[in-house]
């Protein structure tokens, strides 16, 4: 059967692409947050693994306001980004794991999460820049599984949904008959507000306490609704939803591998951690 190895979850802020691009990873303003990468790689030297199931959300690439599932999954060979008006480099494809890909949309419908499923999907800045920043050197080492989640467009779907989506493909993928190694991987958050009178918000006592809820307590922030989500993160602060399924993917007890937090980059609080599964 496949093994999770853990997982890995980030902020995705457009600017880390020209960061990357123009190696400013050493100067002041970046190092805090691309020094926290650095024990997270090393951990990945050890695990080495094949697959990366990555919760996301699309800003409005592949959809817009006019067509926007829940919940939708990629089951495509390539995934190719594109330009978003971030002045960042386009990155080149990545590849899909169809079989995965398959395997869990199966499973996931069986257990009544009705995904809409791609076989063609661009992926944004929010899928390309966090496996940049956890595979910096050459093309992308581990086939890939987009699973994205709807933060943008209201209804979101609730704390306790998404903990429980990522239940369900942590189950999937421990039932999937392959050898193959898989992490799984969330981005978005911390809190940060990019828009409206509370532009810049970022609310740092709630940040550290749900991060160190994903260790012992992943329950911990379904006590919240989508609008008390957003009152305490902020309007895309609420991307925090895909580190919740995340850990959800990761069964029973986790082992801290890293973590680190930095104010701000951009307009976020950002987050980065791993943890391993036991
Ligand atoms: C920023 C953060 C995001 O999560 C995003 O998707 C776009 C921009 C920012 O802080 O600039
Ligand atoms: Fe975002």
């Amino acid at each position: 059967m496949a093994k999770i190895v853990g997982g890995m979850t980030t902020s995705h802020v457009p600017a880390i692409g020209g960061a990357l691009h123009k190696g400013l990873q050493n100067e002041p303003y970046w190092k805090p947050f691309f020094d926290g990468f650095l024990p997270v790689r090393q951990w990945l030297d050890e695990v080495k693994p094949d697959i990366a199931v990555v919760f996301y959300n699309d800003h409005g690439l592949n959809f817009f306001l006019d067509k926007m599932p829940t919940f939708a999954i990629g089951a495509a060979a390539q995934y190719h980004n594109a330009d978003e008006g971030w002045g960042i480099p386009t990155l080149p494809p990545f590849k899909g794991a169809t079989d995965l890909s398959w395997h869990l949309i199966n499973h996931l419908v069986e257990r009544d999460f009705d995904l809409t499923t791609c076989q063609e999907m661009l992926v944004d800045h929010a899928f390309t820049l966090p496996l940049k920043l956890f595979w910096p050197e050459g093309d992308c080492p581990v086939l890939t599984v987009p699973i994205c989640i709807n933060t943008v467009q209201f209804p979101l779907p609730s704390a306790k949904r998404c903990l429980a989506l990522g239940r369900a493909v942590g189950e999937a993928i421990a039932a999937w008959d392959s050898d193959k190694k898989v992490v799984v991987i969330g981005t978005g958050g911390l809190s940060h507000q990019l828009d409206g009178e509370r532009a810049g918000f970022i609310n740092k006592p709630f940040d550290l306490k749900f991060m160190d809820s994903l260790f012992n307590e992943p329950e911990w922030a379904t006590q919240f609704s989508i609008n008390e989500l957003v009152e305490k993160t902020g309007t895309q602060g609420v991307e925090l939803l895909m580190w919740l399924a995340t850990r959800g993917a990761v069964p029973g007890a986790v082992r801290r591998v890293h973590t680190n937090y930095h104010i701000p980059i951009s307009n976020t609080a950002a987050g980065t951690m791993a943890f391993a599964a036991a």
